[in-house]
């Protein structure tokens, strides 16, 4: 917590290098009426449980955010459009909003005044809710797949048109991996193997919008790409039955998405799993293949494989693993310092681990799909403390637990970054605390604490803020 735990770091990040923070639009923007805005699939599953009606009051407050980010030494901020602000309706014959679009356009502008680079999400899960009940969004087939398709198209250039002038950093989808399964939480009779259908449906997305961008809208130096999330999973032991169920989460949560548009071939285990998650047409497939400028990775934590696979009524959480067991308290012993009902439990060494598996099997020239290096950024990262929100205002703001938590990551970010993984920024999860979507507001993520319940969402920095601000003033290196 101390200055001497970042000297070690001096000059190990390369100048230049993004730091910053991430949120996204309905966890923390509030103004759910506001300015045109019309409801999103979360307004309506939420509507009688904690939600985004009112948030952080992001969408009022943006100097704040700006001066809380300098103040944490932000030369980066992930945050994301919501559609709905943007095109209330979501349909490509539906109106579009002025004044969503001069919001963000301002927000925009005065990030770049002071010396922070948007790094702007199109989609984090917030869909129009007009069009789940048009066509189910994102569950679309058949011709309302056209539909799904047509009215993204609309979206992604209403939004490239309106900021592309500025924003030279974009990423399509958060987390594909999350989205298929927030669908339990906004469709009543949604069904587990509608996962394959939702998550072809937003690798195309992903991919017209990059070719869309590409096409249209890209400049020399600007990328887009997307984020994907994943936990590293670790053999419980040398056992052969260990290993292969480990690769198998691997494949399953994070291959699925990675290997079409790294590697351009579908994830050999998924597509195995489930014979028609890659059912795309050689057009498709062309603008899927090295659809992403860099890697884009939200990381929380480990799991450990046991080597056995769950047949009968897997729960949820071993379904996104491709079924397999796993422990993170093996022999009852936790893997690292739990946090929050188990998210996350404190693990450094994976985050190591899985930085040099992305480069390894994705991202460097010899088999990425474009045969260039391609940069990791880090998009989120980030703990929660057990209910954090019960503790004094003096006990949230000495988060220590969260600093050993970055201290950590962090160093496992420059190891990483030492044995030659091109990572070019680190975003940690999240600026300030918010909603947790269907957890409500137990879960702290924030460096920042918010006054919500005195109605002022005063933003105090916890010493965790400071920390990663100590920590990237050493690290990163000054120009030569
Ligand atoms: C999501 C965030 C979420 C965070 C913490 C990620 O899955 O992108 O929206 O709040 O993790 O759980």
């Amino acid at each position: 917590m101390t200055a001497t735990t970042t000297d070690q770091h001096h000059g190990t990040l390369p100048a230049g290098f993004l730091r910053g923070f991430a949120t996204a639009s309905y966890q923390i923007e509030g103004g759910h009426d506001q300015d045109g805005r019309k409801p999103s699939v979360w307004d309506v599953a939420l509507k009688d449980k904690d939600n985004g009606d009112v948030a952080c009051n992001s969408y009022n407050m943006i100097e704040e955010d700006i001066a809380l980010l300098k103040s944490l030494g932000a030369n980066v901020y992930r945050f994301s459009i919501s559609w709905s602000r943007i095109v209330p309706l979501g349909g490509r014959n539906d109106p579009v909003e002025p004044r969503g679009i001069a919001h963000y356009s301002k927000f925009i502008d005065r990030l770049i005044e002071e010396g922070i680079t948007p790094f702007v999400t199109l989609f984090h899960w917030d869909l129009p809710y007009a069009l789940q009940e048009r066509y189910g969004g994102f569950r679309a087939t058949g011709e309302q797949r056209e539909e799904l398709l047509l009215d993204w198209d609309r979206y992604v250039r209403v939004c490239f048109e309106a900021f592309g002038d500025r924003v030279k950093h974009w990423i399509t989808h958060n987390e594909p991996l999350s989205y298929v399964y927030c669908h339990f939480a906004f469709t009543d009779d949604y069904k587990l193997d509608e996962k394959w259908t939702v998550g072809k449906n937003i690798l195309i997305t992903h991919a017209r919008a990059v070719d869309i961008y590409r096409k249209e809208f890209q400049r020399p130096d600007t990328v887009i790409g997307i984020a994907l999330q994943s936990e590293w999973v670790e053999p419980i032991d040398d056992s052969q039955a260990a290993k292969d169920a480990a690769q198998r989460g691997m494949d399953v949560s994070i291959g699925w998405f990675a290997d079409p548009i790294y590697l351009g071939k579908p994830n050999a285990t998924v597509e195995k799993l489930a014979p028609g998650a890659y059912d795309f047409t050689e057009a498709e497939w062309a603008i899927l293949r090295g659809s992403s400028d860099f890697f884009g990775i939200n990381h929380y934590s480990t799991q450990l494989a046991t080597g056995k696979i769950i047949t009968e009524d897997p729960p949820i959480i071993n379904t996104m693993f491709g079924s397999i067991e796993m422990t993170q308290e093996p022999g009852g012993v936790p893997i690292g310092h739990r946090g929050h009902d188990g998210h996350p439990y404190t693990v450094p060494w994976g985050f190591y681990k899985l930085l040099k598996y992305i480069h390894a099997t994705w991202t460097n020239a010899g088999v990425s799909y474009i045969h260039k290096d391609i940069p990791t950024y880090v998009t989120e990262n980030g703990y929660a403390e057990q209910d954090e929100r019960q503790y004094t205002f003096e006990e949230r703001i000495n988060d220590k637990n969260r600093v050993n938590y970055f201290e950590g990551y962090l160093a496992a970010l420059v190891g990483a970054v030492q044995e030659g993984v091109p990572v070019a920024g680190y975003m940690a999860w999240s600026l300030l605390d918010n909603l947790e979507w269907t957890s409500g507001y137990k879960p702290c993520f924030g460096v920042t604490v918010v006054d919500m319940d005195g109605g002022t969402f005063k933003r105090t920095p916890k010493s965790s803020g400071l920390y990663i601000k100590r920590f990237f003033d050493e690290a990163v290196a000054s120009k030569a």
